[in-house]
């Protein structure tokens, strides 16, 4: 996979040289080129931006550097013969960055980054490369970061993980929590390791049982408990038959009640609220 990142920022995707992202690219299952965006400008002061049309606050990424800087990019790509591009906007307004998107990602060819700084990039940008290839506008969470630099990063190391070889294990991905298809997304719950006491604190017994069985489900029940206290979204949401007789029972446990007319919109579990004494 080739991945281009164009920015005004190089050396904040110097992290793209370490770890799991630094050995696939070692290992040549990742092409990374990161270009400087102020190459593609021709005036004293090397300008990227400008002041929005309309008034407002901030400044707007101008259309020139950015339309010459992704031109060379895409010329480069296609040359070495890298396929369909796609381009990645990373925005707090594009739509949710999750799981099943890194793994659309994750099966293309050729990524196209483009990180705005300031109020954004000119809209004249996007419209003219839509015409060209799929773009993807992102958010990788609803908080507002000072550019689009880290959330290339977020973005980049779900996607090289999900790469066939880059992970050791193949089987790796498959337990995720959010892995598409997945019967149920649960969050993962607690993992210990040697010593089996630290500081007078000891390993769950069951752990130490060898029993595969009551391991797997004491997994599952912690899985369940951990997602009941963090994301009860992700537990409304599930179908009924995503949960097994023992599932229900911890449900139970937890305070879930199978939502009647769940169906109907979508939420097939409920909370009733506690009753208070
Ligand atoms: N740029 C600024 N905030 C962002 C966010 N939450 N996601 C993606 N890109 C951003």
């Amino acid at each position: 996979m080739r991945l281009d990142v164009v920015t005004i920022f190089p050396e904040y995707l110097d992290p793209l040289n370490v770890s799991l992202v630094g050995k696939a690219r070692a290992s040549g299952r990742l092409d990374v080129q990161v270009h400087d965006l102020r190459e593609w400008t021709y005036d004293r002061h090397n300008t990227v931006d400008d002041t929005p049309y309309g008034g407002g606050p901030g400044m707007v990424m101008k259309t020139g550097p950015w339309g010459d800087a992704l031109d060379s990019a895409l010329a480069d790509g296609y040359e070495r013969g890298f396929g369909r591009p796609a381009l990645i906007v990373p925005t707090p307004s594009g739509r949710p960055f999750t799981q099943e998107l890194a793994v659309e990602l994750s099966e293309r060819p050729w990524l196209i980054f483009a990180p705005a700084r300031y109020e954004g990039i000119d809209r004249r940008v996007v419209d003219e490369y839509a015409t060209r290839m799929p773009v993807y506008e992102v958010s990788i969470g609803d908080y507002v970061l000072a550019g689009g630099e880290a959330a290339v990063l977020v973005v980049t190391e779900a996607v090289a993980r999900l790469l066939p070889g880059v992970l050791g294990n193949a089987e790796s991905h498959r337990d995720d929590s959010f892995a598409p298809g997945a019967m149920a997304n649960l969050l993962e719950g607690p993992v210990y390791t040697k010593p089996p006491l630290w500081r007078g604190r000891d390993i769950p017994d069951v752990l130490l049982s060898g029993h595969h069985g009551k391991i797997a489900r004491w997994r599952r029940d912690q899985a369940l408990t951990r997602t009941s206290a963090h994301r009860p979204d992700l537990i409304e949401r599930c179908a009924p038959a995503a949960f097994d007789k023992k599932d229900r029972e911890m449900l139970s446990i937890l305070g879930w009640a199978p939502d009647p007319e769940g169906a109907a919109h979508g939420r097939f579990w409920r909370r009733p609220p506690a009753v208070e004494e």
